[in-house]
């Protein structure tokens, strides 16, 4: 029995690749899906490849960071599919790196907006769906980088642990409604946007991976896998919680010239 049958998924950011790899995983569990994107090519990418592995899926093009877009990509996922059962937030914008004297205020503004607020105004306009079919669950994507702190990334790394309290508020507040909120903190995961920041797979995997405890850097369907599993009645007495998907980055506090030598 796949674990998502019946469920129709909300994805922000599903047009990037976690969100994108959570979104294909969840159709090949039996969930239609809402792909929900600042670029609508890339929602439709994702959504196009779910309907050709003879999944259900629509893309919708919405700035999280707009009230009035959250809102209509929700009342559209239930037009298209009756009803929603799942949210899972996955987008979030790239933010120039610098101290707090160099960043500049408009970019700050727009980290909060997006990674968070947006994160506020999705669970805003989809929880009213979900009560209405009865409860179901939300996963919103945060970051290793929410637990500890990196130089020059103060934006990033406030807005991911400002998501991991929201979230937990969250599943105080609706516990009793049958919606369980959770969040996924992936470490090192090799996406398009860390090839961006380190160059190449290579150069990614020897900054990020070969000093962590599992020596390597994470994959999409390896954050996808925890999703499906938040997202499912596998995790039914799972509330409230942070499930790191980060190869025991989190964990080891050591350098990589520690445990391999220079
Ligand atoms: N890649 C990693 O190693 C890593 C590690 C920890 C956490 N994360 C988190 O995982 C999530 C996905 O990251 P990714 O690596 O797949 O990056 P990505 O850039 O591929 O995905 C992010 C998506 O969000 C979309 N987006 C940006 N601004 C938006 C807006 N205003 N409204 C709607 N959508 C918007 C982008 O178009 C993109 O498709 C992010 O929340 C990121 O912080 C990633």
């Amino acid at each position: 029995m796949a674990l998502l049958t019946g469920r129709v998924a909300v994805v922000s950011g599903g047009g990037g690749d976690i969100g994108g790899g959570i979104a294909r995983r969840f159709a090949k569990e039996g969930a239609a899906l809402a792909i929900c994107d600042l670029s609508l090519e890339k929602a439709e990418k994702v959504a196009r490849q779910i309907r050709s592995d003879g999944g259900r899926a629509i893309a919708i093009a919405v700035d999280v960071s707009q009230a009035e877009q959250c809102e209509a990509a929700a009342m559209q996922t239930v037009v298209e599919f009756g009803k929603i059962t799942t949210l899972v937030n996955a987008s979030a914008t790239v933010s120039p790196d610098g101290n707090v004297e160099k960043i500049a205020l408009a970019d700050w503004r727009r980290a909060l907006d997006v990674n968070f607020t947006g994160m506020f105004l999705m669970c805003k306009y989809v929880l009213p769906h979900i009560r209405e079919a009865r409860g179901g669950a939300i996963v919103n994507i945060a970051s290793s980088h929410g637990h500890f702190g990196l130089p020059g990334r103060s934006a990033y790394c406030s807005t991911k642990a400002a998501v991991m309290h929201f979230t937990r508020v969250l599943a105080i507040d609706y516990g009793p409604e049958n919606i369980r909120a959770n969040t996924i903190s992936p470490g090192p995961i090799d996406t398009e946007r860390s090839l961006r920041r380190y160059g190449t797979r290579e150069n990614s995997n020897r900054v990020r991976g070969v000093g962590q405890v599992l020596g390597r850097t994470g994959t999409v369907e390896e954050v996808a896998a925890a999703a499906a599993f938040l997202a499912s009645d596998e995790a039914s007495f799972v509330t409230g919680t942070d499930l790191l998907v980060d190869g025991g980055q989190t964990s080891f506090k050591g350098s990589s010239l520690e445990r391999y030598g220079s």
